[in-house]
């Protein structure tokens, strides 16, 4: 990475088939083969970017959120290659790390800016007033909108990952076929789990007469309640903060109806940035651009590994 905007090279070892078999992440099997693949993949990116260590001038690593024992396995890599390269070592929020692949992507994107990160664990609407500040001004109450996709996946009988397969399903079905309630609580607040119940209980209703057609549609109208939910409450951030920059990030910015129903949304009230879909999803290209933009305005960062790090 040069100058926290320019991509020499960014190297993913993807997680999907070794978790696949359990329906799910497994996070001792994930933590130990970070701790197998990374040396290698180090190697890799290294030679790929036609660097060697010397020519580095800082390392970064995620302290958090995320899994316990992948975090410490990242940060204990890091640390001592810090020490066996000289090389000063920074401390990244992987969430922090999500609004910066949207830099990546638009190398002239600069805060202030409106933030909509939707992963796994999160569903967060950010304001970033400048490099390195952002203040939460919404959230959700229960389930993520990436876990959300999951579990609605699990339950239509898609396999792992779910996010992908259900995106996928719904854009062979009719969602007004399967109507599902819109969540919508006051404020800037999302709360997805009713929606799940719902899904729940209308499959259990149709029993064993949920054939294909009926899951596409079913798939249709999850993925819509989802993602204008996610939408309703970015319009009405948007309108009381009137940023002029917006950024839709996060694994779940991949959704295809995410991505096309958001430009509608934002229209030309904002210029609206998503990432590539390979800077949506993790990968270490955002946390080497955060890094960056950290450093030059706090300097450098604890690396203490931290599960729950919040913005
Ligand atoms: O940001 P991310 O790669 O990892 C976390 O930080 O959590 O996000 C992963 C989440 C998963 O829940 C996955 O199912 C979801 O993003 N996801 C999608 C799609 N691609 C990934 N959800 C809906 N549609 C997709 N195309
Ligand atoms: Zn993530």
């Amino acid at each position: 990475m040069v100058d926290g905007r320019r991509v020499l090279a960014n190297v993913i070892h993807s997680q999907v088939d070794l978790h696949a078999e359990f329906g799910g992440v497994v996070p001792e099997l994930a933590a130990r083969d970070h701790l197998e693949r990374l040396p290698h993949l180090l190697d890799t990116t290294l030679e790929r970017a036609g660097i060697g260590h010397d020519d580095l001038d800082l390392l970064a690593v995620t302290r958090g959120p995320g899994l316990a024992g992948c975090l410490l396995v990242g940060v204990g890599v890091a640390e001592g290659l810090s020490a066996a390269w000289s090389r000063p070592l920074t401390g990244v929020n992987h969430l922090w790390g999500h609004i910066y692949a949207a830099m990546l992507a638009r190398p002239d994107l600069e805060p202030p800016l409106l933030g909509l990160v939707v992963s796994g664990a999160h569903s967060d609407l950010v304001l970033m007033p400048e490099h390195g500040h952002f203040e939460v001004i919404g959230r959700t109450r229960d389930d993520a909108a990436g876990e959300a996709f999951d579990k609605a996946a699990r339950m239509l009988g898609l396999g792992y990952p779910g996010g992908p397969a259900l995106d996928r399903l719904a854009r062979t079905g009719r969602p007004e076929r399967q109507p599902l309630p819109r969540p919508s609580l006051p404020g800037l607040e999302y709360s997805f789990s009713g929606l799940k119940t719902a899904l729940l209980y209308r499959l259990r209703d149709l029993g064993d007469g949920a054939g294909p057609e009926q899951r596409a549609d079913l798939a249709a109208s999850f993925e819509q309640s989802v993602v204008e939910s996610l939408l309703e409450k970015l319009d009405a951030a948007l309108a009381r903060t009137g940023c002029t920059e917006v950024v839709v990030c996060g694994g779940v910015a991949a959704n295809t109806l995410l991505r096309r129903r958001a430009a509608e949304v934002v229209g030309d009230r904002a210029r609206l940035t998503m990432p590539p879909l390979d800077l949506c999803t993790d990968n270490a290209a955002m946390i080497a651009a955060a890094a960056h933009f950290a450093v030059k305005a706090k300097g450098l960062q604890p690396t203490t590994v931290d599960p729950s790090l919040n913005w």
